[in-house]
């Protein structure tokens, strides 16, 4: 029987996990305003960068008492800087379930060769067991798991009275998820993500007692300039009010201030969250209608609402050797770029063939309607060409 095309088609192809899809409304034209080719410590940059943070603190609510900086090297710069200056004072348990927390497993057992450290990690799909968290170390995960799809259901895990900090890579649920700042020392996310901004810089959300411990601990590995919040064993006040470390991009923190003053016109983390709940909600029903896919975390508890993971379950691909599964992924994916209708949306390198969908508020819930039958055209096609190629 011959295909047919589905009518209609995203209005933007734009799904992949990061760089996310631009806000709704965005244009080229919003960065004219940008104070470029003026020094990133004139007062007119300063000035943008302070409200970079101003509006950061504004839309995620985060408490006045916490310190908020720009950092570079986007959400790994972030998270690398929390790890190498504050870890060693106390044991660490770090959890992990995905790629990149597995990446910040091997930053803290092979390079940073922390012995007393205790590593949890679960497979694509699961969460580690969380209430084997001893919080009189430090506890390093990723809040929401972008690889996976997995995310922490909420934060009541973690103790109130906790000794060591909370070091949170929270890139893939900032914007999305709500974040329990009472729980967190150490947050990070990038401007890359879930507001659609530019890579390249990573913010670093610090507790009273995050800074405390920067106050009173010194690391005894080499701290490159780029990760150093300290100076003479004080903290560095001017990066947490926009002095960064090194020189920013004043173009990304134009569009990032653009992306958030679009969040705040929304009506702010309430009206973000909602979106992001509103896209995954019509992707899940169309996943519970469909016979050939399923997502990778089973337990809707700990499925994101951010970076949607799926796998392809008809028995006639989920029985094939890994490689040709991944070979079919790849040939549904690449038929849908081709056709202009999803960018970017196969699952990521190290993870379980398959299928990964950004839900996140930048991208309109219209789009995702529109491409679920586009999916199922694409996956029909190609099991049709497979079998013709078998
Ligand atoms: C959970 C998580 N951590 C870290 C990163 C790395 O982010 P960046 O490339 O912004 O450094 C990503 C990127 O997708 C991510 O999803």
């Amino acid at each position: 029987m011959a295909l047919t095309l589905p009518a209609a088609r995203p209005a933007r192809p734009h799904f992949a996990c990061g760089p996310c899809a631009k806000h709704p409304g965005w244009q080229l034209q919003t960065l004219k305003d940008t104070p470029v080719g003026r020094s990133h410590r004139s007062k007119v940059a300063k000035a943008r960068l302070k409200l970079a943070i101003d509006l950061t603190r504004e839309v995620l609510q985060i408490p006045r008492n916490y310190r908020i900086g720009i950092i570079p090297g986007s959400d790994t710069g972030a998270v690398e800087t929390a790890l190498w200056s504050l870890l060693g004072a106390r044991g660490v348990d770090v959890f992990a379930w995905e790629s990149f927390s597995q990446g910040w497993v091997s930053d803290i057992v092979d390079h940073l060769k922390l012995g007393n450290t205790r590593a949890f990690v679960a497979d694509y799909g699961e969460l580690p067991d969380l209430s084997r968290a001893n919080f009189d170390n430090d506890v390093v995960f990723a809040w929401n798991g972008t690889t996976s799809g997995v995310r922490v259901p909420n934060a009541d895990w973690i103790a109130a009275d906790r000794k060591g900090l909370t070091i949170c890579d929270a890139t893939s649920a900032a914007f999305a998820q709500r974040l329990d700042w009472d729980k967190l020392d150490a947050t990070t996310l990038s401007w890359q993500k879930a507001l659609g901004g530019e890579a390249a810089h990573g913010m670093l959300i610090l507790s009273p007692r995050a800074v405390e411990r920067l106050a009173t601990y010194a690391p005894p590995w080499p701290l490159p300039k780029l990760f150093r919040l300290t100076e003479g064993g004080k903290l560095i006040e001017a990066i947490f009010v926009g002095q960064t470390i090194n020189t920013p991009s004043l173009i990304c923190v134009e569009d990032y201030v653009g992306a958030l003053n679009w969040g705040k016109s929304l009506g702010g983390l309430d009206a973000l969250i909602a979106r992001a709940d509103a896209n995954s909600k019509r992707l899940e029903d169309w996943v519970a209608r469909t016979h050939w896919v399923d997502f990778l975390a089973s337990d809707p508890k700990i499925r994101s609402n951010t970076s949607l993971c799926l796998k392809i379950t008809d028995p006639a691909i989920a029985t094939l050797p890994i490689t040709e599964q991944a070979i079919f992924a790849q040939a549904l994916t690449g038929l849908l770029e081709a056709e202009r209708v999803a960018f970017d949306i196969g699952s990521y390198r190290d993870a379980p063939p398959g299928i990964r969908i950004w839900c996140g508020a930048t991208v309109e819930t219209s789009d995702i309607e529109a491409l679920t039958p586009w999916l199922d055209f694409a996956f029909a096609k190609t099991k049709g060409d497979f079998a013709k190629a078998a």
